[in-house]
């Protein structure tokens, strides 16, 4: 099958222009399976709570969901997406799985980065593993990458592809998954965002791109630049993520000394 990351360039706030811009990347990509950046439709330093609180969505039934769901459906693919999520009086900083049927799955990110814990309510949804018929997929968001538990969870569930949306600020994630990949044996697929945020005074935010496709093996199989948006889509065989040996008498998944660990 074909996979994809798409890099984008969001304007903060807006939130239509954002969503519209990433669904004519995606019309035009030949991929079933698209992976596009953390709060890909709003933009990422929001100044506090209640401006989040604004012009974050519903899952079920919001715009975003229910755009991505067109071109879902259009296309016959499966596309994950980070977006702001209203849940009740909560929000999430939430990554949506949709395919051709419409929703399949929300996680919401478990593990909050810096100011993200001032605006948004910490992830209550356990790390799921959804059946698209061709691969396994799970959904991890950002700062998850250095969380090894959060991506081990997702193997042990029997994911092949893990989605990783994301707007890294940091430069080691790219390095980092690359290790994910390898001792999960998994494919890897971060999407990033380009571009600056200076929304808070003394808070200047650069995104440094950098998407990537990883194979089970840590092959790099794309890697963006850290300026452009740009997207890419790679042939992959999700099977090849359910081969866990490493050598002819190791499997990484069984040989776990899990009687030595501390959990
Ligand atoms: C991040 O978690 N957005 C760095």
């Amino acid at each position: 099958m074909k996979a994809a990351v798409v890099q984008t360039s969001p304007l903060f706030g807006r939130i239509r222009e954002n969503i519209e811009g990433a669904i004519k990347v995606i019309e035009k990509l030949d991929a079933e399976l698209i992976v596009l950046p953390e709060l890909f439709s709003t933009g990422y330093q929001f100044k506090s709570r209640p401006e989040m609180l604004k012009l974050a969505e519903d899952a079920e039934g919001g715009y975003a969901t229910g755009r991505l769901t067109e071109v879902a459906r259009k296309k016959k693919s499966f596309i994950v997406a980070g977006i702001a999520e209203r849940s009740g009086g909560k929000a999430y900083n939430s990554s949506v799985l949709v395919g051709p049927k419409g929703l399949m799955g929300i996680y919401r990110k478990a593990h909050l980065f810096w100011d993200e814990k001032k605006i948004f309510t910490p992830g209550d949804t356990p790390f799921e593993v959804y059946d698209t018929g061709k691969a396994r997929i799970g959904m991890m968001i950002c700062f998850d990458w250095l969380f090894p538990e959060a991506a081990r969870t997702l193997a042990l569930k029997g994911a092949d592809i893990i989605c990783h949306p994301s707007n890294l600020v940091l430069p080691y994630c790219p390095a980092a998954m690359i290790t994910r990949s390898i001792e999960n044996r998994v494919f890897s697929l971060t999407a990033n965002r380009v571009g600056e945020e200076a929304r808070i005074r003394g808070k200047s935010l650069k995104f440094i791109g950098m998407s990537q496709i990883v194979s089970p093996g840590g092959e790099l199989l794309f890697r963006a630049g850290g300026k452009k948006a740009v997207a890419m889509a790679v042939e992959i065989e999700p099977k090849d993520a359910r081969k866990k040996n490493i050598t002819p008498v190791n499997d990484i998944i069984k040989d776990r000394r899990r009687d030595l660990f501390q959990l």
